[in-house]
């Protein structure tokens, strides 16, 4: 066995809870929603049965109103762990805000690597809620696209995009943030900003977990990721017998409304909107990149300039910077505010794939898999040094390189 993949599966085996894995032992010591759907991504090629369990352990959480949790709390670890915990989202064993759909995409990756029709029968009908609630219940700008309400549900925390809509905002004071003992405050988002999730938790809580507070965005990594987990979900239905043409049309109407109300041309890149004002935030980050996931996309070649450009630098720097290499506020290691993200790096990658980027997509898998492999399967890394940052053995690291590991186009 390859000694890279042998060492990130150790960092998967070590980070097993018996029915889940955590993404990291000590800073996020429970079950996150995208980490599962990446860390099932790659656990198809080490143990297929445990790359089932963990994506039927989350959906074993999903709510009766279709939405997926963002963090499912094992039990047998103590609440002072983790902040904010149970007792903060008194809703059962989960949290009540959710993270990026790339679920489905997991499930039929899954069952690819070791095909099982009653797996991707059972799961067929729990995704296609979840993407219901998300194009209904969200769509609250009216759009067809999903609006997120929190900005961790973007999964991009600190995202310099956020800024604008966060600073109407009031910070929640008198709380003990646990992240800090864990990973060095220079890499973490700031108290003031940490403050700020905390009070929008806690209004969405109160409301019951259906109102719409301060934070209302439409972001386009999102719901590239969504139009993905539909054309996704068109496999899975036609590997049942079922029909597969309403998830391509939602596919394709999800992909139109981004590009009518995301796309800003004389950017040459996605933005996302704040739905309050109406406004697209101004900021490049790497959420405006993602759309590049969808086979038809007609402004890819416009959005790979920008993206091969001075802002990015694609090719020429480790992984895909965070944040606009250029813009003033622009910080190599905290958290999603520059440091390149090893899922956002695996997904660019898929999407160079499919526009025929095939020398890039192979020179950043290849950088993906020795950055991954020399920081000790760091969270994020430095794009300028490829310095690892955040915390280490983190498991969607150590998936993504079993993945690509196994796709010999990545390392060619
Ligand atoms: N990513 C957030 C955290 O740092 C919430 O999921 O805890």
């Amino acid at each position: 066995m390859n000694v890279t993949r042998e060492q990130a599966a150790g960092v998967l085996a070590g980070n097993w809870l018996g029915t889940s894995t955590v993404p990291s032992r000590s800073l996020y010591p429970h079950q996150w929603s995208w980490d599962s759907a990446f860390i099932a991504i790659g656990l198809r090629h080490l143990a297929p049965a445990r790359a089932r369990r963990e994506l039927q352990t989350l959906f074993s959480a999903q709510w009766r109103d279709g939405r997926v949790p963002h963090i499912v709390f094992d039990p047998g670890t103590p609440p002072e762990a983790y902040f904010p915990g149970p007792g903060f989202w008194r809703a059962g064993r989960t949290s009540g805000i959710v993270q990026p759909p790339v679920h489905a995409r997991a499930v039929l990756a899954v069952h690819q690597a070791e095909p099982d029709h009653a797996f991707l029968a059972a799961l067929y009908p729990k995704l296609r809620a979840w993407h219901e609630y998300l194009l209904g219940a969200r769509d609250a700008g009216g759009r067809g696209l999903a609006a997120i309400v929190h900005p961790w549900e973007s999964g991009m925390d600190n995202s310099p995009a956020w800024d604008g809509p966060l600073s109407r905002v009031t910070p929640a004071a008198g709380f003990v943030r646990r992240d800090l003992e864990h990973g060095c405050a220079a890499d973490r988002p700031s108290d003031e900003d940490y403050g700020r999730y905390v009070r929008l938790a806690a209004d969405y809580r109160d409301s019951g977990y259906a109102g719409t507070g301060g934070f209302v965005v439409e972001d386009p990594g999102f719901n590239a990721l969504l139009a993905d987990a539909e054309l996704a979900l068109a496999e899975i239905a036609e590997a049942l017998g079922l029909p597969s043409d309403p998830h391509r049309e939602t596919a394709a109407r999800v992909a139109k409304a981004l590009q009518e109300t995301l796309w800003d041309s004389a950017s040459g890149w996605f933005f996302a909107r704040d739905v309050r004002t109406g406004s697209l935030t101004p900021q490049y980050t790497c959420s405006g990149l993602l759309p590049l996931l969808l086979p038809d996309l007609a402004v890819a070649p416009a959005l790979l300039a920008t993206a091969t450009g001075p802002r990015f630098r694609l090719g020429r720097v480790h992984g895909v910077p965070s944040h606009d290499l250029t813009a003033p506020g622009f910080d190599p290691g905290r958290y999603w505010r520059g440091p390149s993200w090893f899922n956002v790096g695996w997904l660019v990658r898929q999407g160079l794939l499919h526009h025929g980027e095939h020398a890039l997509a192979a020179q950043l898998g290849e950088d993906l898999v020795e950055t991954a492999a020399r920081t000790g399967f760091a969270e994020y890394c430095d794009p300028l040094t490829g310095q690892g940052h955040g915390t280490r053995e983190f498991s969607w690291t150590a998936a993504l390189t079993v993945d690509l590991l196994a796709q010999p186009a990545a390392v060619a």
